[in-house]
């Protein structure tokens, strides 16, 4: 036996030294992406936590040699992994082959949005409103004809019956940094938007570059202010971090806003790519906050009375928390986050509970190596649902319009990765029904249930703002 399994490896050693000799292949390089590059950037190389490579952009270097060091190293502060301890150079080299030929081969055809679907319970039509802007994040309706949207490079826009106008709101905060997946990101109206005008926006926040710094500190920061005459006026700003706390990375910001029935505005900071501060309550990473509309402390507030505690926070042990809607019965928040490779969550927020990132997930690291062999402990919550693999969910919605009667109260949840529109069905805590009703249209990023109770999607790659209604 120990004979036969000495041969074994001896015939293995020689297999894998044969593939070592080939050099750049691209077959081989398809394999290798398909085993470790798939999760971050698609199945068609159509991007999705990490770029598109067959739209020939390359942001950071457009040569083999710059695209293998990405490969090799990783990309400092932004959530691409150094795979030098993984793949070989010739390895590198291949994958790096694959998908430059790939690219070369690439006249972006994206799928065609569909004009009708039929799903189980509605049919409806989709209309493509806008395809104007960079890459749409959020939109808020101010009422049936009138909404604001983001455009994650910096821009807000006013949309008025379904097209942007051609001018950005002037005004907005210059110190935004839109490198990986920051930028100017979440807009929300004051619930009392009609008798007092307050908008809400989230952004990722670039400090000065202090000296010898390479790379400036950046964190989630919330703001409002009024819109009057086109012009973004009378700014307060509602929540900044201490500066020790920004970091230069350039992922994992969170930046969802809501608002529940109080009044209360929660939003989400992600952990900025520092897993094990997203359990420590001194930093403000990793956390769902709770403030009040003017950036003050609510006193029953979980840590106010914790010393050294970041008072806002609300819950905590979170990765990255893109999408969070308010329950239309129980008025209570839920929020998805994006799980690692594996373990997309969509939890139910309650006060001060732990959710348990990264001591608990259901995911595993990019490279296929464990964090946690943890997927429960005691005094940490379970997600209400998980994906594995990812679907690297982004915005969600509950559906409280009169539209579509049979998706009362159904949640709507955006995938980036498989590019598709969810109906959950939520029983209590549980998810008892999960229905795919958009498959493969575009990157989804975000969705909101407008007054007119039709629903509005915001896609990315290819960047439209697309209107949902009901089939007549
Ligand atoms: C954890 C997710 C993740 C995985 C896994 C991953 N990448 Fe990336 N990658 C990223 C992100 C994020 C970026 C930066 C995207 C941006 O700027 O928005 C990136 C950027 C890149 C770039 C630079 C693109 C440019 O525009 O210049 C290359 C090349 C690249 N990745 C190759 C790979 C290859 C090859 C693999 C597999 C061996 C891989 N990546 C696996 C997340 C990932």
């Amino acid at each position: 036996m120990k004979f036969l399994s000495r041969l074994n490896i001896t015939f293995l050693t020689i297999m894998v030294a044969t593939s070592i000799a080939t050099k750049a292949d691209a077959p081989q390089g398809k394999k290798i992406y398909q085993q470790h590059c798939v999760e971050c950037h698609g199945a068609e190389l159509q991007g999705a936590i990490g770029s598109s490579f067959i739209d020939h952009v390359w942001n950071y270097g457009d040569e083999d040699w710059a695209i293998g060091s990405n490969v090799k190293f990783g990309i400092a502060n932004l959530e691409m992994p150094a795979w030098k301890d993984v793949l070989n150079d010739d390895e590198i080299k291949s994958v790096v082959t694959y998908i430059m030929d790939v690219d070369k081969s690439s006249s972006i055809k994206y799928p065609e949005i569909p004009t009708h679907v039929n799903s189980e319970l509605h049919g409806f039509k989709l209309e493509i409103l806008d395809d104007s802007l960079v890459e749409p994040w959020s939109i808020a309706f101010i009422n049936e004809n009138s909404a604001l949207v983001t455009d994650k490079v910096g821009k807000l826009y006013q949309m008025q019956n379904g097209k942007i106008n051609e001018e950005a709101i002037k005004g907005i905060p210059d110190n935004i940094t839109n490198i990986g997946q920051s930028g100017l990101l979440d807009v929300m109206l004051d619930p009392d938007y009609a008798k007092n005008g307050w908008v809400y926006l989230s952004y990722s926040h670039e400090l000065k570059k202090k000296k010898g710094e390479k790379t400036a500190g950046a964190m989630t920061r919330i703001i409002r202010g009024h819109i009057k005459d086109g012009k973004w006026v009378d700014q307060q700003v509602l929540f900044q971090a201490p500066e020790e706390r920004y970091s230069a990375t350039r992922h994992h910001y969170g930046s969802r806003i809501v608002f529940d029935k109080d009044g209360y505005l929660y939003f989400t900071v992600g952990d900025r790519g520092a897993k094990e501060q997203a359990q420590d309550v001194t930093w403000p990473n990793g956390k769902l906050h709770r403030i009040h509309k003017d950036g003050t402390i609510p006193k029953d507030n979980p840590f106010v009375n914790r010393k050294g505690a970041i008072p806002s926070i609300f819950s905590y042990g979170h990765r990255n928390q893109q999408g969070m809607s308010v329950h239309p019965i129980t008025k209570e928040i839920w929020a998805t986050e994006h799980g690692p490779m594996g373990g997309d969550e969509l939890n139910h927020i309650r006060r001060a509970k732990n959710f348990g990132w990264p001591e608990i997930t259901y995911g595993v690291n990019y490279d296929g190596s464990i964090i946690t062999e943890f997927t429960a402990k005691d005094g940490m919550e379970q997600p209400a649902h998980y994906w594995t693999p990812s679907i690297a969910v982004s915005d969600i919605d509950f559906y409280n319009g009169n539209l579509f009667p049979k998706w009362k109260n159904n949640l709507f949840v955006t995938s980036l990765k498989y590019k598709d529109l969810r109906r959950l069905v939520l029983d209590g805590d549980k998810v008892v029904k999960e229905e795919i009703i958009l498959k493969g249209v575009a990157r989804l990023r975000g969705i909101t249930v407008g007054p007119d109770g039709a629903i509005y999607v915001l896609a990315n790659s290819p960047s439209l703002i697309i209107r949902l209604s009901p089939d007549m």
